[in-house]
């Protein structure tokens, strides 16, 4: 039998109380490491790894627009499992949905704060502990669609998810002369609470309307779908890839979907 592709690895999943963030964080014990799962949603992060039932899952209260509440995250993440080896910063907003027009200015402010400002904390505080514990480690966000084209959310939601890959390529560059991986992920829709209560949308709707708007059709996208790239990401079978972001899209960014030529 093949060893786990996690084995002997430590991750924090940030967001990880639903969604995406949840599914990772299930694959990832399934899948041989210790997992710290932060989220501000405390109640539903504890059930979650409550339903886990294993020692080496624990929850952390994390807001990520707290850069203290980062450090002592990660502080926690050393006392508690010794290293740290992946850094999986998905936690995000999708904010207000106002046009240009109509900017909600405070609401653009939230959504960077967490979407960008967030992550950036994380990878900081990650990285040093990745750096002084001499671990070639991996980090991975999780930026969109919506971070590589415009139309597919809101305002705020797109310039800051197109911030992320500018921040995946920056650090990139300077956590490689340690041997630290940096990459993201960029998903299509996915029917979660985030996605639901933006478009006031029972996750069924949410559902058929991406399957609509999709390119690769008869599959529906779902949030494990996601959690399996940050996975191969986490994981030694990435061991040359950085820099890059790994769309989750079926083919959706890069074809022309106004032409019906093929
Ligand atoms: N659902 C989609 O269609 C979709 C598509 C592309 C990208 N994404 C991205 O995937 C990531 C996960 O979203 P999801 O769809 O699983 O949504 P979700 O709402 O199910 O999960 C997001 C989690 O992040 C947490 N969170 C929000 N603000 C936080 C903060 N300040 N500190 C810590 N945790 C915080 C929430 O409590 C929640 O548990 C987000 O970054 C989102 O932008 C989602």
């Amino acid at each position: 039998m093949s060893k786990p592709r996690l084995e002997g690895k430590v991750a924090i999943v940030t967001g990880a109380a639903s969604g995406i963030g949840e599914e990772a964080v299930r694959l990832f014990v399934e899948n041989g490491a210790s997992v710290v799962a932060a989220d501000v949603q405390d109640e539903l992060g504890c059930r979650v790894v409550a339903s886990i039932g294993s020692e080496k899952v624990t929850y952390r209260h994390c807001d990520v627009r707290d850069e203290n509440q980062v450090k002592e995250m990660v502080n926690h993440t050393l006392e508690k499992f010794g290293s740290l080896d992946i850094l999986f910063s998905n936690a995000g907003i999708i904010g207000t949905l106002t046009g240009i027009l109509d900017l909600d200015i405070s609401g653009f402010d939230d959504t960077m704060a967490t979407n960008v400002r967030g992550v950036a904390a994380t990878i900081k505080h990650a990285a040093r502990a990745m750096v002084a514990g001499k671990v070639r480690g991996s980090i991975i966000c999780t930026s969109s669609v919506a971070g590589l084209i415009g139309g597919t959310g809101p305002h705020a939601y797109t310039a800051s998810k197109h911030a992320l890959v500018g921040l995946v390529r920056a650090t990139c560059s300077e956590l490689g002369t340690y041997g630290i991986r940096v990459n993201c992920i960029s998903p299509f829709g996915i029917a979660t609470p985030l996605s639901c209560a933006a478009y006031n949308l029972k996750p069924h709707e949410v559902e058929a309307n991406s399957l609509a708007l999709s390119n690769l059709k008869g599959t529906v996208l779902k949030a494990r779908d996601v959690a399996e790239a940050a996975l191969f990401l986490a994981s030694d079978e990435s061991t040359y890839i950085s820099g890059h972001n790994l769309t989750v899209d079926g083919g959706f960014t890069v074809v022309n979907h106004s032409s019906s030529a093929f």
